[in-house]
């Protein structure tokens, strides 16, 4: 008689361990948050690194405002501009760790993670926006995104900033030759670093959040950066000579980690698609006329010298950088660079 009780009791507990288990389950299929239906109640933190007045807080603050309102509220939305959250040196890793569910790095800051992200920086690669956009909307630039999944980072858009100039305090530059011999910070190493080695000059990663101290101080001589960042930023203030160059671009990649993503239930998600979307077109949209304008104002405000290069003088750089170009174009692949280059046609 003992022995059945034993037994009847084993059986019992068996089948509840067992039906716990198929019910955390089914939990976890409908997004781990345990809240199948409706719109989930949450936080959510977008952090970046550039000022108010640019395409990434333009797209952010789009993003908000569609997210806040098609989830009645239920979702509040929090923009941390000017590294004020976060900073060049720790935002990815703390959305790896959740603690931010959205950042927007120039993805010469990801060279680390993939050699895929030098492709901004591939000299006079790209000859618009839309060359950059349609290459990373693409079947490689997708590819290139997804290699961040090792880290439960999701790759979810591209926003383009634009052409990078080259700004420094020592004199205007109008050939390759003048580059000899400065110090330039650039976003990235690599690639940007292989770049100003080519050119004679030195060059170091900063913060951006440290770029207008280490210019005024003369840490560095120059950087290169769009006008909407050089402006927004006020590094005329600091550097007495810019050339019109395009060289390089900034291009950003808009992540999320999967942490936050896979706690998402499919309504939820849905808004936050969508949200992704309608900040994207804000993004694309504002970045060249942001840098129009950047560029007048800093034609108005009149602190730093502006040389805009000549087609030939373009091409005297085009020359002087073809051995890097090779070089990288078979470090990141290619057949990579190849899709790439067919944009611009
Ligand atoms: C920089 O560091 O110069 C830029 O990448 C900043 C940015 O995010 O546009």
């Amino acid at each position: 008689m003992k022995k059945m009780k034993k037994l009847y009791l084993a059986l019992m507990t068996f089948a509840l361990v067992f039906s716990l288990a198929a019910c955390s389950s089914a939990d976890s299929d409908s997004g781990g948050s345990g809240e199948a239906d409706g719109v989930q109640e949450l936080t959510i933190k977008i952090s970046h690194v550039v000022a108010e007045n640019t395409p990434k807080q333009h797209g952010a603050l789009a993003m908000k405002e569609y997210i806040e309102k098609e989830s009645d509220g239920k979702i509040k939305v929090q923009v941390y501009p000017n590294s004020q959250l976060f900073g060049d040196k720790d935002e990815y890793q703390n959305l790896v760790a959740n603690n931010v569910q959205f950042i927007i790095p120039d993805m010469a800051k990801l060279v680390g993670n993939d050699p895929g992200f030098n492709i901004p920086s591939m000299p006079f690669l790209f000859k618009d926006d839309e060359a950059a956009n349609a290459f990373w909307d693409g079947e490689k630039g997708q590819e290139i995104f997804k290699r961040l999944e090792k880290d439960g980072v999701l790759g979810l858009s591209m926003w383009p900033n634009g052409a990078k100039h080259i700004t420094n305090e020592k004199k205007a530059i109008k050939t390759p030759e003048d580059l000899d011999g400065m110090k330039i910070r650039t976003q990235g190493g690599q690639l940007l670093e292989a770049l100003y080695g080519d050119l004679g000059a030195g060059s170091t990663s900063i913060p951006f959040g440290e770029l207008y101290t280490a210019l005024q101080q003369g840490t560095v001589d120059g950087q290169e950066n769009t006008f909407s960042n050089i402006e927004s930023k006020k590094f005329d203030e600091v550097q007495k000579y810019m050339t019109v160059m395009g060289h390089t671009r900034v291009d950003y990649a808009l992540l999320t980690n999967t942490k936050f993503w896979d706690g998402l239930n499919d309504e939820t998600r849905k808004i936050i698609e969508k949200g992704v979307e309608e900040a994207t077109k804000v993004a694309r949209d504002s970045a060249a006329d942001l840098n129009d304008e950047a560029l007048k104002t800093l034609k108005d405000r009149g602190q730093v010298e502006i040389h805009e290069l000549s087609e030939s003088e373009i091409d005297a750089f085009k020359k002087h950088l073809e051995p890097v170009y090779s070089e990288w174009a078979e470090k990141i692949g290619a057949d990579i660079i190849k899709d790439a280059e067919s944009k611009s046609k």
